[in-house]
Parts: structure tokens; C-alpha cells; sequence
């Protein structure tokens, strides 16, 4: 779909997901195996409301990242049972989100996650969106965030898990981009 090349010259290959990428999907972004299952049939196969596009990036065949274009409001989680928590509320089709954006521990700081992220904010623009936001409460995704030209709004403590009882610590800091 697109190629930039690694600090050590290696292709960064970017195409959509296709069935069969679970476990390379595991391999670079964790979880159980009935989580990435439900979300690869969830975006793939039944392309769920609000998915966009759900992206990955190869190198040398090797699965090494991923990120997905959603519409705001739709997003989705997995829970650890598997099943998709959906929340539909107030879509904007106007309005996209970066999410689920990761690069594998030992490929990052090479350009895989900004090679990932220009391809999300290429699809946004094609399809019409005027807006793509997205947030983290990782400062280094914020800084490559900052570096792709996301304009931070602001910043929100985060809340205690439900399953924690300790009090939430860091912040969750918001961007968007014009498009
Ligand atoms: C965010 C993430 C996807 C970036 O992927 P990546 O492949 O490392 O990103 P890049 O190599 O393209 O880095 C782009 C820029 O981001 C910044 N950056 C990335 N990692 C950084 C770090 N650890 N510390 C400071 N800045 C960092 C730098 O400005 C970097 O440019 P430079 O290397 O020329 O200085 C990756 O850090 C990741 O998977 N993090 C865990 C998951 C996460 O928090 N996702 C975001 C929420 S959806």
C-alpha cells in the first residue's frame, strides 16, 4: 500500500489487515489470543460501524505495528472475555481518531509508528474527514504525536480503573489535526 524505509534502510511495508494477521498482530501488540481474534473479525471480516481502516506495517514479511482510523464516538474496546464493547454514542462523520496505534517494542524509534500514522491521516483525508484527533497517556507517543503535527488541546487526569482501587496518577493528554 505504501513504503518509507527504517533508519537501517529496511521497507516498511503499510497495508490493510487481512485474516490470518493474528498472530502477527500478537506479536507486536500483546493480548490474549481471544481478544486480537474478536478484533481482527470485528474490523475485518464485519467491519464494525465506525472502523475506517485498520492498518499494518511489515517489515521484511515480519508483522511490526498497527493502527486504526475510527470515527469519533465509535470507539471500541476488547475485553479480556473477548467480546467488543462498543460505544456508539454521538459519531461525528466528520471526525476521525487515530487509535490502536503500536509499533512492537524492539522496532520502535525507526519510523514505523510515523510511517503508520501519515498512511491513517492519508485515509482520513480520503475519506472527506475534516478532523482527526487522538489522545495517549504514553509521553513518548505523545512527543511523535507532537512531531506529526497533532495540536494538543488539553490534558485529563486519568480515572482509576473499575478492577483498581488505586487513584489514577497520569494524564491522558488530547490532540487533533485539522485536515
Ligand atoms: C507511539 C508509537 C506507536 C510510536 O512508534 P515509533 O515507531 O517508535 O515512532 P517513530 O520511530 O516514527 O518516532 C517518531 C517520533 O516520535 C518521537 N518519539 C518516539 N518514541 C519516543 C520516545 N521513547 N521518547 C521520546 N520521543 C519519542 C520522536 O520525536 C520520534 O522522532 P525521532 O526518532 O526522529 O526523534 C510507539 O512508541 C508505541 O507503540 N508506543 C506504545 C503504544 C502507544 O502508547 N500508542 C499510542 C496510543 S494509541
Amino acid at each position: 500500500m505504501s513504503g518509507e524505509r527504517t533508519r537501517l534502510g529496511q521497507a516498511i511495508v503499510v497495508r490493510p489487515i487481512r485474516p490470518g494477521d493474528q498472530a502477527g498482530l500478537r506479536g507486536c501488540k500483546g493480548g490474549t489470543p481471544e481478544q486480537v481474534d474478536q478484533q481482527v473479525r470485528w474490523t475485518v471480516s464485519e467491519r464494525g460501524p465506525g472502523v475506517l481502516e485498520h492498518l499494518v506495517a511489515e517489515i521484511t514479511g515480519q508483522l511490526v505495528g498497527t493502527a486504526m482510523l475510527m470515527l469519533k464516538g465509535a470507539h471500541a474496546s476488547v475485553g479480556t472475555d473477548g467480546q467488543i464493547d462498543l460505544c456508539r454514542k454521538r459519531v461525528d462523520p466528520r471526525v476521525g481518531r487515530l487509535d490502536d496505534w503500536v509499533v512492537a517494542g524492539d522496532h520502535q524509534r525507526q519510523g514505523v509508528g510515523s510511517t503508520l500514522a501519515h498512511a491513517v491521516i492519508a485515509e482520513a483525508r480520503a475519506w472527506g474527514l475534516a478532523r482527526l484527533e487522538t489522545s495517549t497517556e504514553n509521553p513518548a507517543a505523545a512527543a511523535a504525536m507532537r512531531k506529526l503535527g497533532f495540536i494538543e488541546y488539553g490534558q485529563l487526569p486519568v480515572l482509576a480503573k473499575h478492577s483498581d482501587t488505586s487513584p489514577g496518577g497520569q494524564h491522558e493528554v488530547h490532540f487533533y489535526m485539522d485536515l
